[in-house]
């Protein structure tokens, strides 16, 4: 059952509400229903339930969206993976009063999208102080792919460790044998130390120390581009903050992530069994100040719609389009279009869903952060329309259904 309310208050009554029996027929029922529809009709209309019927079929983003046991859905800065016509929506497990990892990774499953199941956390946090998830770290941004070779699920996703603030900039792996986990955690590292991307520039003429430099001058930003940071964590490995996971049609998986700072996005081949890197890597946007990644494939284009850095407060999209994913990726116009497009509706990119059985059908996904109540934070599902040029764009719906896509 899809459950949205735009009103917290609401969800104890709808949920606790028991279903009224109006159709058997005696003449005492239909007598008990004169009496009681009136105050139905009243408490539904207060309690806000009237806004969404329990059972639509479709989406209303930003409004609250519960499970088909009546809870909230928690999987904030999710991702989807669509495996045997299921969908498994993997997110961020969030706690009322901080963004810190307390719980772990949740997922939910659904058949059609609208109606989503609770399966758990898929990914505790740990209790020992020696694991690199230990309860109280930031874990953020869970992207589970299918490795059809080996039959495991991955999952990767943004870790910062406890106590460290976001300084770690890491990238945790784990690993399960089923869509709904348990997944076990492997490992986190900074990817590819000790390798130089495949685009990097000449270093002629870099000066490498960054206390030379002014922050935000011009002689910084060509720095940047240049490759400052890159040198700067050649042995540590390269940061990896807010990411993506995208699987190309031959199978090669790739980590697209934001790095350097936040400055340069940097996308990075998988290994076959998707738990490591070739070291095959290149950066994207040198200094372009892009995070929040989510792609997709249409035509035999990629598209990447990314943030600028701004924290939990929303900014404008970007675009980014390529004829290779480890190719030249071409920045764009923001594809949002009408009011607030200047700030994504209010929210940050997290995934682009391609719908199984459509053809270029895809839900453009972001996430509505509330930090005053991480728990509240909405989410945010648009159509992804096309163009007459065939650029892709996101516009405004109060409420949508799949049929929008042909
Ligand atoms: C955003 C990022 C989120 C989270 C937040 C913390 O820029 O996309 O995933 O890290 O910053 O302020």
């Amino acid at each position: 059952m899809l459950r949205m309310h735009d009103d917290g208050a609401s969800v104890a009554f709808c949920k606790n509400k028991p279903k009224p029996d109006y159709d058997n027929g005696r003449r005492g029922a239909v007598m008990k229903k004169d009496i009681i529809l009136p105050f139905m009709a009243v408490a539904i209309l207060l309690s806000g339930c009237s806004k969404h019927n329990a059972e639509a079929n479709y989406f209303s983003p930003g409004q609250f969206w519960y499970d088909d046991s009546g809870a909230l859905i928690n999987a904030h800065g999710g991702g989807i993976l669509s495996y045997k016509n299921t969908y498994y929506w993997y997110g961020e497990y969030k706690s009322d009063t901080t963004s810190n990892a307390m719980t772990g990774v949740s997922c939910y499953s659904s058949q059609d999208l609208y109606t989503w199941h609770n399966e758990g956390i898929v990914l505790p946090v740990s209790d020992s102080p020696e694991s690199d998830i230990q309860r109280g770290c930031i874990l953020e941004r869970p992207k589970v792919i299918f490795n059809e070779s080996t039959g495991k699920f991955v999952m990767y996703f943004h870790l910062e460790l406890k106590g460290q603030g976001y300084s770690a900039a890491r990238v945790g792996i784990a690993v399960s044998e089923t869509p709904t986990g348990p997944f076990t955690f492997i490992r986190s590292l900074r990817p590819n130390a000790d390798i130089l991307p495949l685009n990097m520039p000449s270093e002629a003429g870099l000066d490498k120390d960054e206390s030379h430099y002014e922050g935000w001058s011009a002689e910084w930003v060509a720095a940047v581009r240049q490759g400052l940071f890159t040198w700067r964590d050649l042995h540590t490995g390269q940061m990896s903050r807010d990411m993506a996971l995208y699987v190309d049609d031959d199978g090669k998986a790739y980590h697209i992530y934001a790095s350097e700072e936040n400055l340069t996005l940097q996308i990075a081949e998988l290994t076959p069994d998707y738990l490591g890197y070739t070291g095959r890597y290149k950066r994207i946007q040198p200094a372009g100040h892009n995070e929040a990644p989510a792609l997709f494939k249409k035509a035999g284009k990629y598209y990447m719609i990314t943030s600028g850095c701004t924290g939990w407060a929303p900014n404008a999209a970007r675009l980014l389009t390529a004829d290779s994913l480890m190719g030249e990726w071409t920045l764009h116009e923001n594809p949002c279009v009408g009011a607030d497009a200047d700030l994504t509706f209010h929210s940050q990119s997290t995934f682009v869903l391609p719908i199984e059985g459509k053809h270029n059908a895809f839900i453009f996904m972001a996430d509505r952060w509330k930090p005053e109540k991480h728990t509240e934070g909405t989410y945010i599902w648009l159509p992804v329309q096309f163009g007459a040029d065939g650029m892709p764009y996101l516009e405004w719906k109060d409420n949508w259904d799949l049929s929008v896509f042909k």
